[in-house]
């Protein structure tokens, strides 16, 4: 293996410079040169990269974002937008490429390695958490750590102001982010795309808060189980009470990664090189039960709904 390509694609995560410097120092461990593909599989398709050192990835592990870039690139999925790919191939001269993000990114990878015949090996990346064949992808112990600060600050105005407050957590479809969020913040109510909910029973139950004398209320709301605009309203419309809401959003991708987030990047950028050098591709590494594992690239699917309804069981730790 002379030659191998990094790419970062879909939303950033925190982590995700950990394991791109992984992979260059993996590389070069080896004898293989590195190119850095710029904004995801745009870079791939406009011929923008550069060679990297082990000197280009130093003093990137505590940096969150991507030093790569990213870019939602869903013209890489059509004829046309893999057209001009074949031309940066012939220039780069891969002999394999790690493949760091989320589904999206996955699908890109197995298009690639089926039409072009380049090797490669994906490693998850998402503040989702959503990526079968791993239990942690890099950015959600971060992602996790930024809401629950989040929480506990709005707690300190919403306890002093005696007032309910609807908190958007991030996650896509998926309600794992929002389920740890609540239990970790030791919020009263917690809202999931995976378990239909009911919100006069919310609103029963916060009254019962207020009633036993709490002085306040935090409703975690996963972004895939509705708008917190919306819970907010009708919540308002219920109790007449003083409600207010507070969209997390992006904040939950950037900042520095956690020390989980960084040990775990390093290992599975680490990991995905070896796999390349021993000659294995078409396949994600994930860490599965504290073991290194690998699972097809292709038709990754969705993730089973297990993981956030083991969670989701403490919620009588809630309210
Ligand atoms: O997949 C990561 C994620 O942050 C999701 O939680 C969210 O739904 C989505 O990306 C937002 O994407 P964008 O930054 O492109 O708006």
């Amino acid at each position: 293996m002379k030659r191998i390509g990094v790419l970062t694609g879909g939303g950033d995560a925190a982590g995700m410079n950990p394991a791109v410097r992984a992979v260059v120092r993996t590389a070069w461990s080896h004898g293989a040169e590195v190119i850095g593909i710029r904004q995801g599989w745009r870079g791939l398709a406009e011929g923008s990269f550069e060679k990297m050192t082990p000197g280009s990835v130093s003093g990137i592990i505590d940096k969150g974002g991507t030093i790569l870039r990213t870019f939602r690139y869903p013209e890489f999925a059509t004829p046309e937008g893999t057209e001009p790919v074949a031309k940066t191939l012939q220039k780069m001269k891969l002999d394999g490429l790690v493949v760091i993000g989320g589904d999206g990114s996955f699908r890109g990878a197995t298009k690639l390695q089926k039409e072009f015949g380049l090797p490669c090996v994906g490693v998850p990346a998402t503040i989702d958490n959503d990526i079968p064949g791993t239990d942690m992808s890099i950015g959600f112990d971060t992602a996790l750590n930024i809401a629950i600060d989040a929480v506990d600050k709005i707690r300190d105005t919403a306890t002093s102001h005696g007032r309910i407050f609807v908190i958007e957590v991030m996650g896509r479809e998926y309600g794992l982010l929002a389920a740890q969020t609540a239990i970790a913040s030791g919020a009263e109510e917690v809202l999931l795309p995976e378990i239909p909910y009911n919100l006069d029973e919310v609103c029963r139950r916060i009254t019962a808060g207020y009633d036993r004398g709490k002085h306040h209320a935090i409703i975690i709301v996963a972004e895939g189980a509705g708008k917190a605009s919306y819970v907010t309203f009708e919540i308002k419309e219920r109790l007449q009470r003083d409600v207010r809401m507070a969209v997390l959003g992006h904040i939950q991708r950037g900042g520095s990664p956690t020390g989980y987030d960084r040990i775990l990047a390093s290992r599975l950028g680490n990991q995905a090189v070896e796999l390349l050098v021993a000659g294995q591709s078409g396949v994600m590494v994930g860490v599965v039960a504290n073991k290194y594992k690998t699972s097809p690239l292709e038709k990754k699917g969705r993730m089973p709904a297990t993981a956030v309804l083991r969670d989701a069981r403490l919620q009588e730790l809630l309210a």
